[in-house]
């Protein structure tokens, strides 16, 4: 029931909002300089440089036809983080909330509980003996570098301290490496995932876009040899309802529909991966679009706000705000449906619509800073309601693809 006024206003919001937080200042790309040298523990040779078979127990099996994309948010706080912020080096300050001055925890505490079936506990040996001598790529934007920093996270805290781990920054991939089991997690910067202007790592800006609608040759030829690769990409699709394409040439450049440029965009790369991909030895997965919440009227009507000040999850099971575009889900659902070989969707869009508790907020970055006094108190132009905060929701999306992984193991491998 938003009148066309709401929707110019939110679309203006959703602008601005995409600039403020998906703008990455000078300051970041100095850091990332500074800070590309390893973090980790030289040790000993271990038990662990042996492989082992990974033994999938009837608990941690999931049910036939479980939708673990579909139940609720489960209050959690004895054994919910998997890991604190403050004991895992990885993380950017982008998402680190605590440290950025957050007070209210429970944000950290939710367990997600899918309605037919458990999820298995993350346990990072098993990931790991999976992944030996293999790669697992996430490829994105910086809520998919979220992912990644999880996953990191995930694993670093559920690992030995002994077992040897780096973090490496060769842009536009960071590059995590579990020594004793020769594997690597990594992430590459592919905000649109084919070729745009905005693919250098720290140097890139919202306000001017401009992709490569037939071509994905320069970043597909990182991706090729990588075992596990993990796809995301919409929100700076979302910046305005039009987009600047180019067919190769620069000077013939076309201004159109976004919709319209995703749908090719998508099929350019799903022409990649069945021409490339080996289904036998390469597993790929697609997140679908992760939600922002910047209108708070939308799940609290008569309300004026965004996620600032947002405590808690949505109580309602199916709530679905205007940010997360249908027709670019449709258009995911007929790409892949096309395809000849699988790729596995993690559709978390529905599972974070609830948690607009979730977000950094105003304990989140500008132009890679934390937001200065005056800023932060004001919520409605400085807020981060795009990104998340680590421990949160992304450790969820991991905790599910790490059991979807070792379904897979037990199918193929036991
Ligand atoms: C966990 O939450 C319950 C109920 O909300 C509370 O009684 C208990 O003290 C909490 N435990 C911890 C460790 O915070
Ligand atoms: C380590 O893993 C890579 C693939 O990630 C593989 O090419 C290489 O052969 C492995 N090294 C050893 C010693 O097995
Ligand atoms: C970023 O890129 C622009 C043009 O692509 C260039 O003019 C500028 O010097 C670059 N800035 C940095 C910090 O590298
Ligand atoms: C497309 O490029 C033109 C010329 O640079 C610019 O004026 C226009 O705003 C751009 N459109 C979009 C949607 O970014
Ligand atoms: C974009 O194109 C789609 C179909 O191609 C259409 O449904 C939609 O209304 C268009 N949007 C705009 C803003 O023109
Ligand atoms: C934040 O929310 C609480 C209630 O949940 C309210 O009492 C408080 O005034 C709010 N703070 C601000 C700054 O809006
Ligand atoms: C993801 O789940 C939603 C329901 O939550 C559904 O409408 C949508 O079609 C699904 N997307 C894909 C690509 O499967
Ligand atoms: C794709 O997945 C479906 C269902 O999971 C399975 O039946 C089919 O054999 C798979 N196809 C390939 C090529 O792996």
């Amino acid at each position: 029931m938003t009148t066309t006024r709401q929707h110019q206003r939110m679309r203006l919001l959703f602008r601005l909002s995409l600039v403020s937080v998906l703008t990455v200042g000078a300051s970041r790309v100095a850091l990332d300089y500074l800070r590309n040298n390893d973090v980790g523990i030289k040790l000993m040779p271990s038990e662990y440089t042996i492989r082992v078979p990974v033994e999938v127990s009837e608990e941690e099996t999931i049910e036939d036809g479980c939708d673990v994309f579909k139940g609720r948010w489960v209050w959690e706080n004895e054994s919910y983080p998997l890991y604190e912020e403050e004991n895992c080096p990885f993380l950017v300050k982008q998402t680190t909330c605590l440290r950025n001055g957050r007070r209210d925890s429970f944000y950290r505490h939710w367990r997600w509980q899918p309605d037919g079936c458990d999820l298995p506990r993350f346990n990072g040996i098993k990931l790991m003996e999976m992944l030996r001598d293999k790669r697992l790529m996430f490829v994105g934007d910086s809520v998919q570098r979220g992912m990644f920093e999880s996953m990191v996270c995930l694993v670093h805290s559920s690992i030995p301290s002994s077992v040897k781990t780096s973090l490496r920054r060769i842009p536009p991939r960071k590059v995590f490496k579990i020594e004793e089991f020769n594997a690597s997690i990594e992430y590459y910067w592919a905000p649109f995932i084919i070729e745009s202007i905005s693919d250098h790592a720290t140097n890139h800006t919202v306000h001017k876009r401009l992709v490569r609608l037939n071509s994905v040759a320069k970043h597909s030829q990182e991706w090729g040899g990588v075992d596990i690769l993990i796809f995301e990409s919409y929100i700076w699709w979302m910046y305005k309802p039009t987009i600047n394409v180019t067919y190769g040439s620069l000077d013939k450049i076309e201004e159109i529909n976004v919709t319209a440029a995703y749908r090719v965009a998508l099929q350019t790369w799903a022409n990649w991966l069945d021409s490339t991909m080996n289904p036998s030895t390469q597993k790929i997965f697609f997140v679908t679009m992760s939600p922002t919440h910047l209108w708070s009227w939308e799940w609290r009507p008569g309300t004026n706000g965004n996620c600032f000040n947002e405590t808690r999850p949505i109580k309602e099971s199916s709530y679905w705000g205007t940010g997360s575009n249908l027709d670019i889900m449709g258009i995911l659902e007929d790409i892949l449906g096309q395809l000849t070989i699988n790729v596995t969707v993690l559709n978390i869009t529905q599972l974070s619509e609830l948690r607009k508790d979730g977000h950094p907020s105003i304990y989140g970055e500008r132009k890679g800073k934390l937001l200065t006094k005056e800023q932060k108190l004001d919520p409605k132009n400085y807020a981060d309601c795009i990104h998340w905060c680590l421990p949160g929701v992304p450790d969820t999306w991991n905790e599910i693809l790490y059991a979807l992984l070792l379904q897979d193991y037990r199918v193929h491998v036991q």
